[in-house]
């Protein structure tokens, strides 16, 4: 068929069926929003009054026409093709529902839409040549579904678009060359489809494109030097492509371009000088090219850059020691090409430095002594070059580092004992593949945060010094191919080792090598020293095996009476509710505040536990109980979950920590108001809650109806205030919460947000050994990322989750959701939004931003601070002082 020639059908049918569909102009809506309610079935409108303009989510015009119809998040899956006969509609919101089958073509028929949004669905087939006739179409967002096929030549009718969001679909083609003439496009998003052919030339000439991403697609071709041209792009993101050619020289006209992400290309050529021009420049990611040339020094007026990366490419020369001014630099990541020249120590002026990747390259000569110069550097990755000398005993001083890469160089001396000074070591330390020698110093037994340690491959020698036992995080370690000697001591991640962790050392024995230390040590050694350190070994292997079989043993007798009340609960229920009202032997109770100790009576408390159908909430560290006592007064119990009734073997401590709280009474902090104690059972009473929690607040667990009125942001606010007022608190008493989640912040009858679950953190003090059997790790999606690998909860710990808790108000979304994609979190959705090329606007909750310029104004003043609290760097992150004054700030502007 002539392309011309099905063009023309395609038109006609589009046509044919939108008139169809449509009722006569006479008509009115009336009939078309009947029909767009049978299909559609929005919830909100099943027990809607008789007039649609009164609808939920319709906006009518001054004739009573329908302009806008916006259901998004409704969960709606119908058939919404009647909305092709609503003459007037201006804007169509039905993004996040679970539409699937066709665009529908007949919306083609709609001459005064506007905004098109059937963003995240499951939408599929082409999209509808037809849809050109919209002609007033201005912001066209498909993004998110399963549309496949190419993109119309027919949508060239639409001249007044201004952002088109095609990303993430099934998309084929090219990306059609009239989209270069549309006057008014400032944003083009296609990123994750299979296009394929160039970036239409000419793009960017005739408008003031913003905008562009079109990552992960097959592109060819070179980027067009016309993008630049008027010098108003922002955001160019052309990662993973086959594009090839050069920067354009004229990228340098863009002086608010403040990110360039390339790399995954085939762009050949030097790095144009102009860059330097770009100074708003904050990412800039050109990494897996043919990139080659130097580094252009003139990096260094951008002063605002954050991130350079030109990893993997064939640069040449030296690190310019201009860039040393860049004083925001967070991350310089030069791995991979043909660099040379010394280490370069000019860098280190860049105080805000976090990571320092040198690794495959030709750096060479000695590591300074001023390394990391007091710097944050928390990532030091020089492997694979040509270093030599010893490793600077200045070492020490990089007091912040996770990681340090040494591995694959020609580095020569001792290990300095200053290595034992890097607390913070967590990730890695790797020595490997140098001529290392000397002794292993003990000082390394110091990096208890340490996970994985490699020095094989050196010329170090001696006993390995029992003090490394000291590592207590060690999970990978290598120390193979060395010329160490005598008994590997007995330390579980050592024994745990294959044997090629120790292999290559000719007088090493014990386990995990298969040699017997007996016959060798004979020979060298003083056998009353073998036979010390035999015996220390033995008692350490002896106490270990002790704490565990006493550990396993209480494990095993909890679950034991776990089941066995299980059953006898279970045969009471068969008997019937009075039988399950026995008197429990009450072991220790009481009551803070004296004005309750006549309202509460602790069998009441007791007996509500046994009931299923008086559990409130179940979270990670406990059960909650509504109980009624004869009084009338409501109370909450909170039953501690049994693997943490260790705690109950040390009441004392309990019933001290418990009074202290119940005394310390901050208006934002749930306050205990007694306890009772039975067998190995602790129950906490805590005041009634009526509002619930904030996570029923926001995601309405709470209510069946689905009907429920969309909280105020004024009281969201005045709630995340109240949370960081508590968190606060607690932090300037030295108390770290063990999980904050919105299910833990309950809310008053005035909805004053209180934080719970703070006993927890005093109970389960994992420092003073209480909690050994409990892996504390809080809830998921609150859970900061060091956590992985510190397996520690700490102050930045806490902001990080309150941080999320902000986003989660801020959104209206769970921290965890399989919308989000696989492996992406609430956190890392929002953080990566600029990289889609989403704005603020599309991360916040409408149904809150778009009420007023003022709540708008506070929820990006807000979307600040929770960003800075979810920094993946800890350090980055602020005190909960400061985020309670910035949060205050927000409110007042
Ligand atoms: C879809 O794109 C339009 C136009 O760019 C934008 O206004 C809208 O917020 C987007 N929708 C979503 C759900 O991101
Ligand atoms: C995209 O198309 C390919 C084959 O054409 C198919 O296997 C894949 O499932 C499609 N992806 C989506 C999201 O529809
Ligand atoms: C870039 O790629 C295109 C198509 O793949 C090819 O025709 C062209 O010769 C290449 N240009 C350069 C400079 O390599
Ligand atoms: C650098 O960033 C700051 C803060 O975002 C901004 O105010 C300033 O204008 C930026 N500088 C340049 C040269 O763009
Ligand atoms: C580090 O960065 C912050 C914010 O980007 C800036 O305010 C501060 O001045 C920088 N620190 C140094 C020492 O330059
Ligand atoms: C080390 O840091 C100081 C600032 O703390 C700076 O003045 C000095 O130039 C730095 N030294 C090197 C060698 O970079
Ligand atoms: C390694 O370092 C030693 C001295 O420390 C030097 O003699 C030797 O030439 C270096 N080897 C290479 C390959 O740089
Ligand atoms: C240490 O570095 C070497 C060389 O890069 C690498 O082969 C080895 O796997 C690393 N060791 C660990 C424990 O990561
Ligand atoms: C330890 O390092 C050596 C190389 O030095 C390697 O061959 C061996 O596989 C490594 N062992 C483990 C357990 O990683």
């Amino acid at each position: 068929m002539h392309p011309a020639f099905r063009r023309c059908l395609l038109l006609s049918l589009g046509l044919i069926s939108a008139s169809l569909l449509a009722p006569r102009a006479g008509a009115g809506d009336a009939a078309a929003m009947q029909a767009l309610r049978r299909g559609l079935a929005p919830p909100d409108w099943a027990a809607a009054p008789a007039d649609h303009c009164a609808w939920r989510g319709v906006t009518c015009g001054g004739a009573r026409e329908v302009t806008a119809v916006e259901l998004p998040r409704r969960g709606l899956r119908g058939d919404f093709s009647a909305a092709a006969g609503l003459r007037a509609l201006a804007r169509l919101d039905l993004s996040f529902n679970a539409l699937s089958g066709a665009v529908p073509a007949a919306l083609g028929a709609l001459a005064r839409l506007e905004l098109l949004d059937l963003s995240m669905n499951r939408l599929s087939g082409p999209i509808p040549p037809a849809l050109g006739l919209a002609a007033g179409l201005k912001f066209l967002n498909l993004s998110n579904n399963a549309l496949s096929g190419s993109i119309p030549d027919e949508l060239r009718g639409l001249k007044e678009l201004q952002e088109v969001q095609i990303s993430a679909n099934n998309l084929t083609g090219a990306i059609p060359g009239w989209l270069a003439g549309l006057p008014g496009l400032r944003v083009l998003s296609a990123y994750e489809n299979a296009l394929s052919g160039p970036i239409p030339p000419g793009l960017g000439l005739s408008s003031n494109l913003q905008v562009l991403n079109l990552h992960s697609n097959g592109l060819e071709g070179s980027i067009p030097s016309s993008l630049f041209d008027l010098g108003n792009l922002q955001v160019l993101i052309l990662t993973v492509n086959r594009l090839n050619g050069t920067i354009p020289d004229s990228i340098g006209r863009c002086l608010g371009l403040s990110n360039v992400r390339i790399g995954n290309n085939r762009l050949a050529g030097a790095i144009p000088a102009s860059i330097g021009d770009a100074t708003s420049l904050t990412y800039f990611e050109a990494d897996s090219n043919q990139l080659s040339g130097s580094i252009p020094a003139q990096f260094a007026r951008c002063a605002n850059l954050t991130l350079l990366n030109l990893a993997y490419n064939r640069l040449v020369g030296e690190v310019p020691d201009m860039l040393g001014e860049l004083r925001n630099l967070q991350e310089l990541i030069i791995s991979g090409n043909g660099l040379g020249g010394e280490y370069p120590r000019s860098i280190l002026r860049c105080r805000n430095l976090s990571k320092l990747d040198l690794s495959y390259n030709a750096f060479r000569g000695g590591l300074p002594d001023t390394i990391c110069n007091g710097s944050r550097l928390q990532f030091l990755v020089l492997d694979h070059n040509e270093f030599s000398g010893s490793i600077p005993h200045g070492i020490g001083g990089c007091s912040r580092l996770l990681e340090l890469q040494l591995a694959n160089n020609n580095l020569s001396g001792e290990i300095p004992a200053e290595m034992g000074k890097i607390k913070s070591l967590q990730i890695a330390l790797n020595l490997s593949f140098n001529h290392l020698s000397g002794p292993l110093p003990r000082e390394l037994g110091r990096l208890d945060k340490l996970v994985a340690l490699d020095l094989s491959s050196n010329e170090i020698s001696g006993e390995i010094p029992a003090d490394m036992r000291g590592m207590l995080s060690l999970i990978v370690v290598n120390l193979s191919n060395n010329r160490l000697r005598g008994a590997i001591p007995v330390f579980g991640p050592f024994q745990k080792s294959a044997g090629s962790s120790f292999s290559g050392n000719a007088k090493l024995c014990g386990d995990p090598l298969d040699v017997d230390c007996g016959p060798i040590y004979g020979s060298n050694y003083g056998s009353d020293h073998r036979k010390i350190s035999y015996r220390v070994a033995l008692a350490v292997a002896g106490s270990c095996v002790l704490i565990f079989s006493v550990v396993s043993l209480v494990v095993t007798l909890f679950m034991w009476r776990e089941r066995q009340e299980k059953e006898a609960d279970a045969k009471k229920a068969e008997a019937g509710e009075a039988v399950v009202v026995e008197a429990r032997h009450v072991m220790a109770s009481s009551v803070f505040i004296e004005s309750l100790q006549q309202a509460i009576d602790f069998q009441t408390c007791v007996q509500a536990t046994f009931k299923d159908a008086s559990a409130l909430r179940s979270g990670t560290f406990s059960t909650t109980y509504k109980a009624v006592m004869p009084s009338g007064m409501v109370v909450c119990v909170k039953k501690l979950k049994s693997v943490d009734r260790a705690v109950v073997h040390h009441q004392a401590k309990m019933i001290r920590e418990l009074e202290r709280l119940a005394h310390i009474n901050h208006p934002n902090l749930v306050r205990p108001i007694g306890y009772v104690i039975y067998e190995d059972v602790a129950l906490l009473l805590q005041y009634d809650m009526p509002n619930g929690t904030l996570l029923q607040l926001l995601h309405g667990s709470n209510n069946c109806d689905g009907d429920q009125e969309k909280p105020d942001w004024p009281k969201l606010l005045s709630i995340a205030i109240g949370v960081a007022e508590g968190l606060a608190f607690l932090h300037q008493i030295a108390t770290i919460h063990l999980d904050i989640s919105s299910g833990n912040v309950f809310l008053d009858s005035h909805y004053n947000a209180l934080l719970g679950e703070v006993e927890i953190s005093k109970l389960l003090d994992p420092s003073k050994g209480t909690a050994s059997i409990s892996a504390v790790a809080g809830t998921f999606g609150y859970i900061p990322p060091e956590y992985a690998y510190s397996m520690q909860v700490t102050v930045p710990g806490n902001v990080y989750s309150f941080g999320v808790l902000l986003l989660e108000i801020l959104t209206s979304k769970m921290p965890v959701d399989e919308e989000f994609g696989e492996g992406v979190d609430l956190v890392k959705w929002v953080h990566s939004a600029p990289e889609r090329g989403e704005t603020p606007e599309q991360i916040m909750d409408p149904r809150l931003s778009t009420v007023s310029f003022a709540w708008r104004r506070q929820m990006l003043a807000v979307l600040k601070v929770a960003m800075l609290c979810t920094e993946r760097a800890p350090a980055k992150r602020p005190k909960m002082k400061k985020a309670v004054e910035m949060l205050q700030e927000a409110k007042n502007s």
